[in-house]
């Protein structure tokens, strides 16, 4: 992959620079925080996925060890809604393996895969939130609808909502939200069940600054408790203040795995 580097040019080390002025939320070292060694909880192998005759996922492989935050990133159309799709289950290959929790998931049953869905919270590129619902019935209904209602209390739902700071708003209807506010009902349905795995899909899309950081800040902390993270974005800005590994996709491909990248 190093003989691409120079030609696609996602990571610019002459931008470390301006890393120095700009404000990172969480002044830690988690990106120093050393995932379970050896424990890898999603790989792919040689992954491919045509859409009809249009290859999206070109032979992808990647490895994510347990408590790692990576990104997931590249430009629009480049395959990482796609890419995150075969993580949680919505989609699969065409040809290649992908293992999640050291299973199959290719070859292992829908309910195992349901069993694993449980484990992996996802914030949607497109929210999937029920508009005539309030924010509170929202997150409600996603653990109903997966048989975990009895499991939580409303002080879970209550907490999930008072994390990504939307208390006062939990009884509006998603439909008088703002799309920022509508983005973190997403996030607190995602954080709910304390996943081991937080997915999110272009999660600062329509956030502005201060809930874009806040909401980047949140994962910090939730990777420092030892969730996984898996963040797909277009946001140079994000990938530049909080350098995490990166697999960086183009056309489909993945064209450099970087230890710290600036995209
Ligand atoms: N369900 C689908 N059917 C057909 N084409 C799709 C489907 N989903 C994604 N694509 C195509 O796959 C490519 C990658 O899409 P996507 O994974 O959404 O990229 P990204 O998230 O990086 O913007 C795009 O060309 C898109 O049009
Ligand atoms: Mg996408």
């Amino acid at each position: 992959m190093a003989e691409l580097a120079g030609e696609v040019r996602f990571c610019d080390s002459s931008n470390e620079g301006d890393l120095m002025l700009t404000r990172n939320p969480v002044q830690s070292t988690s990106h120093l925080f050393t995932p379970t060694a050896g424990r890898s909880i999603v790989s792919m192998t040689g992954v491919i996925k045509n859409y009809g005759s249009q290859m999206v996922l070109n032979n992808i492989n990647l490895n994510i060890q347990k408590g790692e935050f990576v990104y997931v990133v590249g430009d629009s159309g480049a395959g990482k809604s796609t890419l995150l799709k075969m993580i949680y289950g919505e989609e699969q290959p065409t040809r290649g393996g992908v293992e999640i929790f050291g299973n199959d998931v290719v070859k292992s049953g829908f309910d195992k895969n349901q069993l694993m869905r449980r484990k992996i919270g996802v914030i949607f590129q497109d929210l999937r939130l029920i508009e005539e619902m309030s924010a509170y019935d929202n997150v409600a209904l996603s653990l109903r609808l997966a048989g975990d209602a009895a499991q939580y209390s409303g002080q879970s739902i209550a907490e999930a909502l008072s994390t990504v700071g939307l208390s006062s708003m939990q009884n509006k209807k998603v439909s008088s939200l703002s799309g920022g506010e509508r983005q973190r009902v997403a996030a607190a349905r995602a954080i709910v069940r304390k996943p081991e795995i937080l997915i999110a899909d272009e999660p600062t899309g329509s956030l502005d600054k201060d809930h874009t950081w806040n909401l980047i800040d949140l994962f910090q902390k939730l990777n420092l408790k030892g969730t996984t993270i898996i963040v797909a974005t277009h946001d140079r800005e994000i990938v530049r203040r909080i350098r995490k590994r990166s697999y960086i996709l183009k056309g489909g491909k993945l064209v450099m795995e970087e230890g710290i990248c600036l995209f």
